[in-house]
């Protein structure tokens, strides 16, 4: 018997075609993984992976390129798209609050085949999001390296390619694996060393703002829009990076107290606190600086330089290093926990979801770090960055679509949190995420349509076959 199984689950008759769907509220009080996470660790997850590369690496460039000043109104709309979608989560965080997010809430309402579609695009998107991020942190470090004067040795310092005698982008491939090794310790610690960070991170930005906004010349806010509001929108479809993440927190439902009340609450804090700070630090970057002036990198930290505050700029530097680091944890936990909540379900097989002596998923960890690492060690981070978005949009779509279809479906289920203004939210929310994704790069497209290839070939073979639901190991949908 896999070891994760319920000692809740009964069995039923078994469900056949590929739209059979889990209950929309199973039992999962005997879960493996363990509930430890109070409401402001939650919140810290969410932070974790909302505030990292989006603001402190593109902020500064699409003010430059795109927006102008207007940057701030940028943050705006991805931010009320972002949000649209997160009322989605929060309603579905509050009934089911199950580890998997886009794909357990997916398959409970929209059927199996869509739920395995949106877990498996969210495998290989959130694995490479940890790559990304972990290769931006490597040039801030390989940066301080530099300004403080140690001399590195050059194969170290990039993805071949990337620069001459680049072999390895070293950091980047240890970042990876040291996330992985610290959620093996366990949630509880990961979750404690996470909260710190997060909290040198918030209060980073603050000691931006609060310092920046002495140095703000008015004079370098007019024009506002230079390249009109079509600026800002454009921008808008780039750092709409930095308004996801709580989706990722999501995943993490199960190890979650109280997760029905928490859950719902900890979605919208932690998109709120942090777009009140993205408003206020992309205000005081354009602020301080002319948008024409900004740095291609580490703008807020060549921001303080340019008005003498070469220290700050520094502490700013380590802040944004220390920041970034979290949105690594985020979604090394969130790949991990959907490929948990999956190989539980039966779709991929059940060696994955064993969990090890601190009740941590460890294989499904160790192999997001390790495949992370080899993206992040040979890979430029342009290439890997064209790997992300797409799956985070389409899980917006699923899970706003899923959100409407059950109110209609069960009006009459518990919801600790409602979405409001139904449908017009969740339709806002889908027709955002629709534009943005027309505005993704064609090799985008490419990569995305192989490894959804690959997911039809794997549903077939094994999937289908082996599904807990197909085989009558769960209940059925109580919705029905
Ligand atoms: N929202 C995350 C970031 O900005 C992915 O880094």
């Amino acid at each position: 018997m896999a070891q994760h199984e319920h000692s809740g689950v009964r069995r039923v008759a078994a469900q056949t075609g590929i739209f059979r769907r889990k209950p929309v509220q199973a039992e999962h009080g005997d879960s493996e993984l363990e509930r430890s996470i109070g409401l402001w660790q939650l919140t810290a997850i969410g932070l974790g992976a909302i505030i990292g590369a989006g603001i402190f690496a593109l902020a500064g460039p699409v003010a430059k390129e795109d927006a102008g000043p207007a940057v701030t109104v940028s943050f705006l709309i991805a931010g009320v798209a972002s949000a649209c979608a997160a009322l989605s989560y929060a309603e579905f965080g509050g009934m089911i609050p199950e580890a998997g997010s886009a794909y357990t809430y997916g398959y409970a309402v929209l059927g199996e085949s869509v739920g395995w579609f949106i877990g498996w695009d969210l495998l290989l998107e959130y694995t490479a999001i940890v790559a990304v991020v972990a290769i931006g942190v490597s040039q801030y470090i390989n940066f301080l390296a530099d300004a403080i004067g140690l001399d590195l040795p050059t194969w170290m310092l990039g993805a071949p390619g990337t620069g001459a005698g680049h072999r390895i982008d070293l950091f980047a491939v240890l970042l990876c694996l040291g996330v992985a090794w610290l959620l093996n310790r366990g949630i509880k610690t990961s979750a404690r060393v996470e909260t710190w960070l997060v909290g040198v991170k918030i209060l980073i930005v603050l000691a931006v703002i609060v310092v920046g906004v002495f140095y703000i010349d008015t004079d370098n806010l007019t024009p506002y829009f230079p390249h009109g509001l079509s600026g800002a929108a454009t921008g808008a479809a780039t750092v709409f990076f930095a308004v996801f993440g709580y989706d990722a927190m999501s995943t993490a439902a199960e190890e979650s107290k109280e997760a029905e009340r928490n859950l719902p609450k900890a979605i919208i804090l932690s998109l709120a606190i942090a777009m009140v700070l993205y408003l206020l630090a992309a205000t005081v970057l354009t602020g301080m600086v002319d948008y024409t002036d900004l740095a291609d990198t580490a703008a807020f930290s060549a921001a303080f330089e340019s008005v003498g505050l070469a220290g700050f700029s520094k502490v700013v530097a380590v802040g944004a290093i220390v920041g970034i680091i979290t949105v690594l944890f985020s979604f090394t936990l969130g790949a991990s926990r959907v490929w948990y909540a999956i190989s539980r379900d039966g779709l991929l097989p059940a060696w994955f979801a064993k969990t090890n002596r601190n009740r941590s998923p460890s294989r499904p960890v160790w192999i997001v770090g390790i495949v992370s690492a080899g993206i992040a060690g040979f890979v430029s981070i342009g290439e890997a960055a064209e790997l992300t978005n797409i799956g985070i949009l389409l899980a917006f779509v699923v899970v706003s679509t899923a959100v409407i279809v059950l109110r209609y479906r069960s009006p009459d289920i518990v919801r600790t949190f409602r979405t409001p203004a139904m449908p017009f939210t969740p339709l806002l929310g889908i027709a955002f995420s629709l534009w943005l994704i027309t505005k993704l790069q064609p090799a985008t497209w490419v990569r995305f349509a192989v490894w959804f290839l690959i997911g039809v070939v794997i549903y077939a073979a094994y999937g289908y076959r082996h599904s807990k639901l197909g085989r009558g190991e769960v209940a059925e949908t109580k919705d029905a």
